[in-house]
């Protein structure tokens, strides 16, 4: 049972919480755990359904309140109940929700008009999807049909999706559960100054040993003719690994030399959520052929798609279409989502709040041994979590503080290869006050986790560098 009520000194609530049963989320598990398959995880030793939300709160099926952190997996980009996005997708349904691409959509085409013109891309297209799986496999096709050629770089510690395209691009053992596979694919760094073979360089150390090591991997481990590399600007499963400034500017004046296309995958890094930009791949100067997008577009409608350059999009030589991609009702409410972030210009609230955030947890967590590092841009926040003394990861102390935050009232994500990265995300219009609030308790969970777990730290060392199944996500 969550006790978030327990914390009202720092304000969660439970509203009706008396009259509610405390057995809602046991026994919706157990259903869950009869027909859901077994490897659609969730959090939580006790998991938890959330029922309703306003703005960055969401309540459970208990009546526990929560600060949401986590988004929904970076999702919620505009936060619950925001009317105007609301009252767009209302009025949506109430005039047409599906008519398929076979006929002129127009809340489609003035979103794919909007992207465009958002991509940085010069006379850019956009196709419209479902989901970040679907965009991603949209790319790869496009990639490959554009240079006719099936082999693509990829980036280790990735995560693109749960097709057999996606998962073949995806450098995670933890979300690969096959070796089958569309494309031949070679694994590129990446750039991770904390852990790995490149840890401890510089930047500019860093950047020149991954470009060298980029030309050795095209003329030792391809036939040259290769179609793309596929990069996410920060890694978001991954556990918000970011990259130096300039990191794939670099790698993709190698590519240039070959041909080889770029694509970003926004999915996370997408609608101004790093801050300092409106898409990741900004800060590397770099220029995409084309990005993917999905998640935070839609704030919480299912869309995705990509946009690129018009020769590569249009590249695919066959009919090929979405029965539900760009339907009125997902454009509509993608529409409502994106100008509520342009005209309260989110960009530059994210990285006011993500600062905000960041110095009061460095500050806050500063005598924590568990605490590796603190990393990230604007609202993607890496608590990266450690056997203390080492940097070995601690996947044990990631499960401990998740739980004890959601205790806390107070909801975040997790990743990392070994899923002991804490992960913050919420939603763009977090209030400085509750970015506040949800960092206090997240420290009131640490602290808590890392004082319980003193006397075991002898036992726990060494324990923390096997690669666990549940990389978080
Ligand atoms: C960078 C990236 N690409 C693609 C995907 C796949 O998106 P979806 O879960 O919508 O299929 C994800 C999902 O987390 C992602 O983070």
């Amino acid at each position: 049972m969550g006790i978030a009520g327990a914390v009202g000194a720092q304000g969660a609530s439970k509203s009706g919480a008396s009259k509610i049963r405390r057995s809602e989320h046991a026994a919706l598990l157990a259903r869950h755990r009869k027909v859901v398959p077994s490897w659609v995880g969730l959090y939580y030793d006790e998991p938890i359904e959330l029922v309703s939300g306003k703005g960055c709160w969401v309540t459970d099926a208990e009546g526990n309140t929560y600060l949401d952190l986590f988004g929904g997996i970076l999702t919620t980009s505009i936060g619950h109940g925001v009317d105007e996005f609301v009252e767009a997708v209302r009025a949506q349904a109430g005039r047409m929700v599906h008519s398929s691409t076979l006929y002129l959509i127009r809340p489609m085409v003035e979103l794919a008009e909007r992207i465009a013109s958002l991509s940085g891309i010069p006379d850019a297209k956009v196709f419209l999807c479902n989901s970040g799986t679907e965009a991603v496999d949209a790319a790869l096709m496009m990639c490959a049909t554009a240079r006719r050629s099936n082999q693509v770089l990829a980036v280790r510690n990735s995560y693109h999706g749960r097709s057999f395209s996606a998962v073949a691009v995806t450098g995670n053992r933890s979300w690969s559960p096959s070796s089958f596979s569309p494309l031949v694919v070679s694994w590129v760094h990446a750039g991770d100054a904390y852990r790995g073979i490149f840890a401890g360089r510089t930047p500019a150390e860093l950047i020149d040993a991954a470009a060298r090591d980029l030309e050795e991997l095209i003329a030792t481990t391809t036939a040259g003719d290769v179609a793309c590399l596929i990069a996410e600007p920060i890694q978001g499963v991954g556990g918000f690994v970011v990259p130096p400034d300039g990191y794939f500017g670099a790698l993709q004046r190698v590519l240039s030399r070959y041909g080889i296309l770029f694509v970003s995958d926004e999915v996370q890094t997408g609608w101004g959520r790093t801050g300092e930009h409106f898409w990741g791949y900004q800060a590397h100067s770099v220029e995409p052929d084309l990005l993917t997008f999905a998640k935070g577009l839609g704030n919480g409608l299912a869309i995705g798609g990509v946009v690129g350059r018009t020769p590569v999009v249009d590249a695919i030589p066959a009919s090929s279409i979405s029965t539900f991609g760009g339907n009125p009702l997902a454009a509509a409410g993608a529409l409502a989502t994106l100008q509520y972030i342009c005209d309260r210009d989110l960009q530059h609230h994210a990285s006011t709040v993500g600062r905000r955030m960041r110095h009061r947890l460095e500050h806050g967590a500063a005598g924590l041994a568990t605490v590796g590092e603190i990393r990230g841009k604007g609202l993607m926040i890496g608590v990266d979590l450690v056997v203390p003394g080492t940097t070995d990861p601690s996947p044990v102390t990631a499960d401990a503080v998740l739980d004890a935050a959601r205790v806390d009232g107070v909801l975040v994500g997790k990743g990392g290869l070994y899923g002991n990265v804490l992960r913050i995300s919420p939603p763009m219009t977090l209030s400085a006050a509750e970015a506040d609030e949800g960092v206090d308790r997240l420290l009131h969970a640490m602290h808590a986790v890392e004082q319980a777990a003193a006397p075991d730290q002898a036992a726990a060392r060494g324990t923390g560098g096997s690669l666990g199944m549940d990389g978080g996500r």
